[in-house]
């Protein structure tokens, strides 16, 4: 699916030079408002971070995929001034990079919490009273699965299966397994991570 995506046209130096131009005015423009107090930093794309990504693939538009998971690696999720600062780099349409954003479920477009929770709910889970811890996790966090906690401390996801069955039910919080897990435990695992 990547062939195609973002392929540069050759372009007249005049016209490129223009281009660079109209680039450095707009970054201008944003670092003034947000200097003159009409934007707020968050608006402003985190350039040095981006930069470093794009020129560690080349700045190639054939590798937006791989730009796209380094973003989200950096950041946890795909934060739209970024984004923007990605399409008038690689000269590459925010609908495209949407478009792919939207495709692969692994990308996230909402800002995630510090911790990820993310329960079983597969059928060895489900029998051993995965819907139980469920709803512990919910009422404990006060978000459902799917949603990040106002404090941004969790997002909570549930999956299909964990692969490790034998421990059902089973969580992970940030890659770490949690196994044998009843509703009265979930509480105080959860508290632990601050
Ligand atoms: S069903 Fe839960 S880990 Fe496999």
């Amino acid at each position: 699916m990547t062939a195609g995506i973002g392929r540069e046209r050759a372009r007249p130096a005049g016209i490129m030079s223009r281009i660079d131009t109209i680039r450095k005015i707009e970054r201008s423009l944003v670092e003034r408002r947000v200097a003159a107090g009409l934007a707020t930093p968050a608006a402003a794309p985190d350039a040095a971070a981006v930069e470093a990504i794009l020129d560690r693939h080349g700045r190639a538009s054939e590798q937006i995929i791989a730009i796209l998971q380094d973003l989200q690696e950096k950041r946890r999720y795909l934060p739209e001034p970024e984004l923007r600062y990605i399409s008038r780099e690689l000269d590459i349409p925010m609908t495209r990079i949407y478009a792919i954003a939207t495709f692969y479920k692994a990308f996230r477009l909402e800002p995630r919490g510090r911790h990820e929770v993310c329960l079983c709910m597969g059928t060895a889970c489900h029998v051993r009273g995965g819907e139980r811890v469920k709803d512990a996790i919910e009422r404990s966090l006060g978000v459902e699965a799917g949603g990040t906690t106002a404090d941004m401390r969790f997002s909570f996801e549930t999956v299909r299966c964990l692969g490790c069955c034998g421990q059902a039910p089973v969580m992970t919080i940030d890659g770490k397994i949690y196994g044998k897990l009843d509703h009265l435990a979930v509480g105080k695992v959860l508290e632990s991570h601050t």
